[in-house]
């Protein structure tokens, strides 16, 4: 999943999109490919250290989810700065030496910003898809399709594009408020012809799941909070169908 702009919920949309999966039966891994920020390993409630022997990581696993991060090797708040080759090098150690075994999905929370990350991960493996995440403001907007090139440019599908943090349900009165817009993340995907996979709500749960490692899906498809994910994992799930690999590699851009 990727972006071009941070903070519009490429790790959000990622783990909740990770664990529908695997609560609708799906082998499913998550590499948090983040490894300036990690965020994953506090989304999940993840934090142990994985076992390795020779140079195979086992990956830690977390609400059915294998688990993949920078901030199980470097955890705390001291920041890694990575010099190219040695992030070329360790991206490649994740998708290589950890022993993901059989996985009907491998998802990819790519950092916000540049491309660095991502042309490692198209070097080093076939990525069946990318997920572009935007919000309905227009520098959001402006990114995501920037994102959706980039994509285009290195021949890996857009499988779509998700408006995030797309209307607020006002407490009480249960209006729609359309805080950055209404309709920009659909009209953009018309203009640059990728799949729109949908909108998702700003809403507190979802931000509060999160923070405190237990991301609102795991309530289950029942949970009308949960919900909007288990709807967009279907989504994806269509239009994965239409890509060549059996076990689809998806990078969650914004
Ligand atoms: N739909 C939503 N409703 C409420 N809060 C949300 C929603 N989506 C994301 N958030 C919150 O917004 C913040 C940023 O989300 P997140 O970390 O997923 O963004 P990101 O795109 O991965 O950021 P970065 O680019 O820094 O990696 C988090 O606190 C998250 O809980
Ligand atoms: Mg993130």
């Amino acid at each position: 999943m990727g972006s071009g702009k941070g903070g519009v919920g490429k790790t959000t949309v990622s783990v909740n999109l990770a664990i529908a999966l695997a609560r609708m039966g799906r082998r499913v891994g998550l590499l948090d490919a983040d490894v300036y920020g990690p965020n994953v390993p506090l989304m999940m409630g993840a934090n142990q250290t994985p076992r390795g022997h020779a140079d195979r990581i086992i990956p830690l696993e977390g609400h059915g989810v294998k688990l993949m991060s920078m901030g199980f090797l470097n955890p705390g708040d001291k920041p890694l700065v990575w010099r190219g080759p040695m992030l070329h090098n360790v991206i490649q150690q994740f998708l290589r030496n950890v022993e993901w075994g059989e996985l009907d999905y491998l998802l990819i929370d790519l950092p916000p910003g540049t491309g660095d990350v991502a042309l490692s991960l198209i070097q080093t493996a076939a990525i069946s898809g990318a997920v572009v995440v935007t919000t309905p403001s227009d520098v959001s907007l402006e990114d995501a399709r920037k994102a959706v090139n980039m994509f285009a440019q290195v021949r890996v599908p857009v499988l779509g594009l998700v408006e995030n943090m797309s209307y607020l349900i006002a407490p009480g009165s249960g209006e729609r408020i359309d805080v950055f817009g209404q309709g920009g993340g659909k009209r953009t995907a018309e203009q640059m012809g990728v799949p729109f996979l949908g909108e998702l709500a700003l809403n507190p749960q979802v931000r509060i799941g999160g923070d405190s490692g237990a991301p609102v899906a795991t309530r289950g498809e029942a949970d009308a909070n949960a919900a909007p994910f288990f709807e967009l994992a279907k989504r994806l799930e269509q239009a994965c169908a239409g890509t060549p690999s059996a076990a689809p590699t998806i990078t969650i851009e914004d």
